[in-house]
């Protein structure tokens, strides 16, 4: 079964070919972070046009790269939600319309759960079943993994989702969105005793994060300083802010890990990216402890942001485990929330 991915739900347009025999045949990704950077974040109505400008040039690129003809395609997955509305009708209607012209069913797909099996599309894929750590822009969540589809809910944030306390702490250093990466990179020359900020929720016993604190805690550092931030102070700055979010990830991965007794962690999303928290779990699931030992597992680096594979491969996950999702019906309905 061949299955097209269409992936629009905030400001990365993303297309591919997934084939249950083959893997994955070929995909294509437009970037828009340029074009939202001056605005410092991203404008839903311009990321709306852009999908428009985007999605037919990279379908063909795609098909074009795996050698496909548009006939042989089996059924078409897009992202049906969450993420922006206008963003996500793009996808959902390219979707559609190819389906009703090439009498093809459709499935639409929960974003979250793209990024949650992208780890599989790896060529060590984690077995069932799992912890997921998914940390992307919008959401932060512990979730037990059974099988497709079988998702438990162990934890999440109560405010602010990990990648947006990183992104909101960049802007407060005057760095370009997506402050993700650009406060990582700065935190590496950082010295790590200049500022110590709160570890949020890090002692309490359940599964859930709260990170508009340590923003707050960002601000207020900031503020402190007479003058315009150094360099120096900034990469302080963002070394406090980096070790404190890691260290909360970290601990309550392996908190999640020995309340559920399961050996394998994946690590799914923009903010599984980062690699000083790639760093930091590689030495948490090697810990001296055989006992409290585990295995890591993280989706390749380009498929950690969002992208059209995880779509692909999430529709042929789904429709091979329910092949009854899969509709002709072409009225369509996104889900921003
Ligand atoms: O999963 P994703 O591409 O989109 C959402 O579904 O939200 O995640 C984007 C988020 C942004 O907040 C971005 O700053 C963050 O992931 N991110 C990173 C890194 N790369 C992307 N955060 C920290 N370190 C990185 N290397
Ligand atoms: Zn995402």
């Amino acid at each position: 079964m061949i299955v097209l991915g269409i992936e629009s739900s905030c400001d990365e347009t993303g297309i591919a070919l997934y084939d249950t025999h083959r893997g994955l045949l070929a995909h294509a990704l437009h970037s828009q972070i340029a074009m939202h950077q001056e605005y410092g974040g991203v404008v839903p109505e311009l990321a709306s046009r852009d999908h428009v400008k985007r999605a037919l040039p990279l379908l063909r690129e795609t098909l074009t790269k795996a050698q496909v003809q548009a006939a042989n395609i089996d059924a078409i997955a897009y992202t049906q939600g969450p993420g922006l509305a206008g963003a996500l009708l793009v996808g959902a209607s390219v979707a559609c319309g190819l389906g009703l012209a090439l009498d093809k069913p459709l499935i639409g797909i929960h974003h979250l759960e793209g990024h949650l099996l992208s780890p599989l599309l790896a060529s060590q894929p984690p077995e069932f079943p799992f912890i997921a750590l998914l940390v992307s822009g919008g959401h932060t969540q512990l979730m037990r993994v059974d099988g497709v589809g079988q998702y438990s809910l162990l934890g999440e944030t109560l405010d602010d989702a990990a990648g947006e306390a990183f992104d909101k702490s960049a802007k407060l250093l005057g760095l370009d969105y997506p402050g993700g990466p650009a406060i990582s990179k700065l935190a590496q020359s950082g010295d790590p005793l200049v500022h110590q900020f709160p570890r949020p929720m890090l002692h309490s016993k359940d599964l859930n994060f709260s990170f508009s604190g340590l923003k707050t805690a960002v601000l207020t550092a900031v503020k402190k300083y007479p003058e315009a931030l150094t360099d120096n102070d900034k990469a302080n700055v963002a070394r406090g802010f980096v070790d404190a979010i890691i260290d909360v990830l970290v601990a309550k991965c392996q908190t999640a890990m020995k309340q559920t007794g399961l050996k394998r962690l994946v690590i799914a999303g923009g903010v599984g990216a980062n690699q000083q928290l790639r760093a930091a779990l590689n030495a948490a699931a090697n810990a001296s402890n055989p006992k409290k030992r585990f295995q890591v597992y993280y989706p390749e680096l380009e498929f950690c942001t969002d992208n059209g594979a995880m779509i692909a491969f999430a529709g042929a996950m789904r429709l091979q485990a329910y092949p009854e999702l899969a509709t002709k019906n072409y009225s369509f309905n996104v889900r921003p929330r």
